[in-house]
């Protein structure tokens, strides 16, 4: 039996080919070589299951494609026609990437009856990551109808198998569930169009055996690249085994393909763990680093930014009173958000205004350049708010070009925050949006940031570029016109920093990202709320890469909201004005204590040490290791009251944790010596003297926190 395999530092996929062509997998999991060495070789490789079922192979399951022919056929029968193997210089597997991975490897299927040609690709990333998506070539003289094309469909055993899902709403992202994999079909999809991870993170753990810990366990990491709705499928049978399906939504959304073109899924993204999860994230965080964000090696500043303090009612006082408080603070970056703009139709809610992105002449008469030049005087970069592909039909935008909207001929628009989307299909809308920067840009000097927002979900799907039989292309061809956009932005623009939004973590995933330097998370940040938000997040997104911000959402004390911002990437949204004496000297202790912590927490290793969502869920600490482990910095959250809990000042002395409640931390170097500042926001910084890796994991930091929405933070340094 001939096996060929495609892995990332050894976990990836083994398939067979039979002596009728069909393509098995002989297995997909960790350490991929020893499974197929424990493979029986007299085994018929017709007896493996197939590796990506067209309609028809498998007639009583769903399938990973399903296409019309151009001769009204709907079978497809694949067999494979050729394997190639793919040296890609510079990260994937083999010469180009990380040792111990296999080249890259594409497998040609071709239909046994029609011209219909399908192409898998597996590409090792490092870090152990293994891509892979699908191209379909349609070689008929018509059109064919492709109604599910996967861009993974791997079979895994299931010994008990438990799934963890992200999904919600607005305010409400990345809230997690975790289930076990039930006989019959699990669908997790969503249908928001240009903001669909709202709904639906484009990310899950799936763990074979069973549920996994932080340090035990077999789980893959799925995650789709891909900025338009998503669809994940876990298929449990009887066997047990379970078939996952991953790809862009085909809902309403069958692809009509001409003759020669090429249909190209979304990637999908697959790393494995034999050790639990954390281990895991800290491989994504490094990948993620290195090959979706963009400069994952710099630091990012700390922000301050308008829209909690502010909405839409500010003027020029204001705003260069804000970047006054960004300096005195020690903040980095002050961010203007919603509301600059709009000159016959001024935003002063959100009735109007977008699409004219011109400053609003009634709120600020001499335009942004005083703003920006304040922030220059005081050190500040200076970032704007843009929400380039929307416009509001109250704006001289759409007066002009009524026709450069979405929508569905003959039906009136569906507005969504009274507003509409710009249908980028249409090379001078498309050409309009990328342009919205360059003439941004270049009207203010000094901008150095844009927030890029998308409100509202994408409906009335439909284009004039699209043939009235073509129009179910909408939402891939959207998707994808969406991405050019970005990447023009990005190209054109090089050194500015870009953070994707939308309503929040509207648009969240490894494909988008490749053109930003960082997500808005939620709108939600009652620092509770985003203890557990963060915490989701953290199984996949570097810590640099999450906006995360002290408000006033919640009402909790400033000092538990800077506790909760600072592992993450750090800033503030809230009135500075109205911050009292004591607020004030809270937050300007934790801009110097991010300062400090901050290549630890941007750069270093993350521990997830007590999590949010298990026993109590009372209360929650992470780390981030410095990554040669000399130093760290611990995060611990008392998120409510804890009942009975032993007087929090008798608890202080490290040394005396082992009896009491320890917070053990995990990763340090056990024979390596410590010295221990502990860090109330509120109060200031104690001297815990020296201690060691092992005393630190073994008897650990005594747990200081009794009260709710409490913080306390460990900077852990080599001693002097
Ligand atoms: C939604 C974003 O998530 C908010 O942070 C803010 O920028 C508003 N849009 C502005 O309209």
């Amino acid at each position: 039996m001939q096996t060929t395999t495609v892995h990332s530092g050894g976990d990836g996929y083994a398939f067979v080919v039979d002596d009728r062509g069909l393509l098995h997998q002989a297995g997909f999991g960790p350490a991929i070589e020893r499974h197929v060495a424990a493979l029986s070789p007299e085994l018929p490789a017709g007896l493996y299951p197939l590796a990506h079922p067209s309609w028809d192979q498998e007639p009583l399951r769903a399938p990973a494609l399903r296409v019309t022919h151009a001769d009204g056929a709907t079978t497809t029968h694949l067999r494979v026609e050729h394997v190639e193997t793919v040296d890609e210089p510079g990260g994937s597997g083999g010469a180009g990437g990380e040792a111990g991975s296999s080249p890259g490897l594409t497998i040609v299927l071709v239909d046994d009856g029609r011209p219909l040609e399908v192409r898998l690709h597996f590409r090792p990333e490092p870090h152990g990551v293994l891509r892979q998506w699908v191209e379909v070539v349609n070689r008929q003289d018509r059109p064919v109808t492709l109604h599910e094309v996967a861009a993974a469909a791997p079979l895994l055993r299931d010994s008990g198998a438990h799934l963890t899902h992200f999904g919600g709403d607005w305010a409400a992202e990345w809230t997690p569930t975790w289930e076990p994999v039930t006989l019959g079909t699990r669908l997790l999809e969503s249908r928001g169009g240009v903001r669909p991870h709202l709904q639906r993170s484009p990310f899950f753990l799936l763990a074979p055996d069973g549920p996994a810990t932080e340090i035990t366990g077999t789980v893959v990491a799925g995650m789709l690249a891909w900025g338009g709705n998503v669809r994940f499928g876990f298929e449990r049978s009887a066997h047990p085994v379970v078939r996952v399906w991953c790809g862009h939504n085909p809902f309403a959304a069958e692809y009509v393909l001409d003759p020669g073109e090429v249909f190209t899924t979304p990637e999908m993204c697959w790393a494995w763990s034999t050790e639990g999860v954390g281990p895991l994230s800290r491989r994504l965080h490094r990948w993620a680093r290195e090959r979706v964000v963009r400069d994952g090696d710099t630091v990012r500043p700390i922000v301050v930014n308008n829209w909690e303090a502010t909405g839409f009612a500010f003027d020029e006082q204001r705003l260069v009173d804000l970047v006054d408080d960004t300096s005195d603070l020690g903040a980095e970056l002050f961010l203007l958000d919603d509301g600059w703009f709009g000159d016959a139709h001024p935003r002063d809610d959100d009735d109007a205004g977008l699409g004219d992105w011109t400053v609003d002449p009634g709120k600020l008469p001499n335009g942004l350049t005083p703003v920006a030049e304040r922030a220059r005087e005081r050190g500040v970069r200076f970032g704007l708010w843009l929400e380039p592909e929307m416009v509001n039909p109250g704006s001289s935008c759409y007066e002009h070009h009524p026709d450069w909207v979405v929508g569905q001929p003959g039906r009136p628009r569906r507005e969504e925050r009274q507003q509409l989307v710009l249908d980028v299909l249409q090379p001078e809308v498309a050409d309009f949006v990328a342009g919205v920067f360059d003439r941004t840009l270049e009207a203010t000097p000094g901008i150095t940031y844009v927030k890029w927002d998308a409100n509202r979900a994408m409906t009335d799907a439909g284009s004039p570029m699209l043939g009235a039989d073509r129009q179910s292309n909408f939402w891939v061809d959207h998707a994808r016109a969406t991405w050019d956009v970005m990447a023009t932005v990005a190209t054109r623009h090089p050194d500015l920093t870009l953070m994707l939004c939308a309503s929040g973590g509207g648009r969240v995933d490894v494909g988008t990202m490749r053109w930003f330097h960082e997500v808005w998370l939620s709108d939600n940040t009652d620092p509770l709320d985003r203890v557990r938000m963060q915490w989701a997040a953290s199984h996949f997104l570097p810590a640099l890469a999450v906006g995360a911000h002290v408000t006033r959402w919640g009402g909790r004390p400033v000092a538990f909201g800077c506790a909760v911002a600072m592992s993450a990437r750090f800033g503030f949204d809230l009135d500075t004005r109205a911050l009292t004496p004591h607020e004030r000297e809270v937050c300007r202790r934790a801009v110097g204590v991010y300062r400090r912590v901050r290549p630890l927490v941007q750069h270093g290793d993350l521990y997830r040490l007590v999590s949010p969502f298990e026993g109590d869920a009372d209360r929650a600490a992470l780390a981030y290791l410095a990554p040669d482990r000399s130093a760290a910095v611990v995060f611990a959250y008392q998120l409510t009251a804890r009942a009975g809990a032993a007087d929090a000042g008798a608890a202080l002395d490290p040394s005396h944790a082992g009896g009491l409640d320890a917070l053990h931390v995990d990763g340090l170097d056990p024979d390596r010596d410590y010295a221990v500042t502990e860090i109330d926001l509120a109060a200031g910084d104690t001297d815990r003297g020296v201690t060691t890796g092992a005393a630190l994991a073994g008897s650990g930091l005594a747990w200081p926190l009794t009260s709710a929405t409490t913080a306390r933070i460990w900077h852990l340094r080599p001693p002097t």
